[in-house]
């Protein structure tokens, strides 16, 4: 009689990415036509864009398909968080002006500066791209002004965060597009809907585009203890972000046009 093999070992790390491929030289992120973007590494093409080294880094392809969509060669694009630097990258090979601004730059073309206090003229800039801190579990850098020391279970983080989108919403030309990526957070057994918090308060300033599940790939909870934590205790790992794709109004709503009908015409 055949004996039974023992079963195989749970598989608690199916979510972990492979290895990322070696880039082709002239390789181009698709032009996403749903609402959600899945990427399996961080960055494309033969140079890279932005430091896939860095904590907290922006997938490129998010850029990219903003750029495309949203901006002509030649625009003005600002990040007003930029980090590592990936939007300096992404605009640059697409031939779009950009300024990059950080707290604490971790890149040679970034400037140092606060996002609460944009150096640009309004209605001067024709996307914004922001990728803000929310996790109280990562450390970006000492600097006391970096928003991201402030915990988003905390009321005084949405606070800082309008800040940041009243500049955005100053700087960017009517009837532009700024798109925002944020994540939620579950740390010791508290749901905290960074996301949605956040959605309620850009709607004060901005219309809306459109909302774009993010997949989330290759962070550091993809692995098989934390696969286990997640089955043993109940809760769940992040899966994805939120990217809100918001425009500023092309007309103030004072300055609309009224699109009540007259009456009038009719008589
Ligand atoms: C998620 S990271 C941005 C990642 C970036 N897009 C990249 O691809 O490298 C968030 C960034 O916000 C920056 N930051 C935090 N507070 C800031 C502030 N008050 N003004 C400007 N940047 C700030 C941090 O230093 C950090 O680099």
């Amino acid at each position: 009689m055949k004996t039974k093999k023992p079963e195989a070992p749970q598989q608690l790390d199916k979510q972990v990415p492979s290895p990322p491929e070696k880039p082709s030289e002239n390789e181009k992120p698709a032009l996403e036509t749903t609402t959600l973007w899945d990427y399996p590494k961080q960055s494309y093409g033969k140079t890279p864009k932005g430091n896939n080294k860095f904590q907290g880094v922006t997938p490129a392809f998010i850029i990219w398909n903003l750029v495309q969509r949203y901006t002509e060669p030649g625009d003005l694009v600002v990040d007003p968080m930029s980090g590592s630097g990936t939007t300096v990258d992404v605009c640059k090979e697409e031939g779009r002006e950009v300024i990059g601004y950080d707290i604490s730059p971790q890149h040679p073309e970034v400037i140092q500066n606060d996002a609460r206090n944009i150096p640009l003229p309004d209605e001067s800039v024709d996307l914004v791209f922001i990728d803000s801190p929310y996790g109280d579990n990562v450390s970006y850098s000492d600097h006391p002004d970096c928003i991201g020391r402030i915990s988003c279970e905390d009321e005084s983080f949405y606070l800082e965060l309008e800040k940041v989108a009243k500049e955005a919403h100053r700087i960017l030309k009517p009837g532009k597009v700024m798109g925002w990526l944020i994540g939620d957070q579950w740390v010791k057994k508290t749901f905290t809907p960074v996301g949605f918090k956040l959605y309620e308060l850009l709607t004060k300033y901005f219309e809306t585009v459109d909302v774009i599940c993010i997949a989330r790939r290759g962070q550091s909870s993809h692995t098989g203890v934390w696969h286990y934590r997640a089955k043993k205790f109940n809760f769940y790992l992040r899966g994805f972000k939120h990217l809100f794709i918001m425009r500023k109004p092309a007309l103030s709503k004072s300055k609309k046009t009224s699109t009540k009908v007259k009456w009038a015409k009719y008589k």
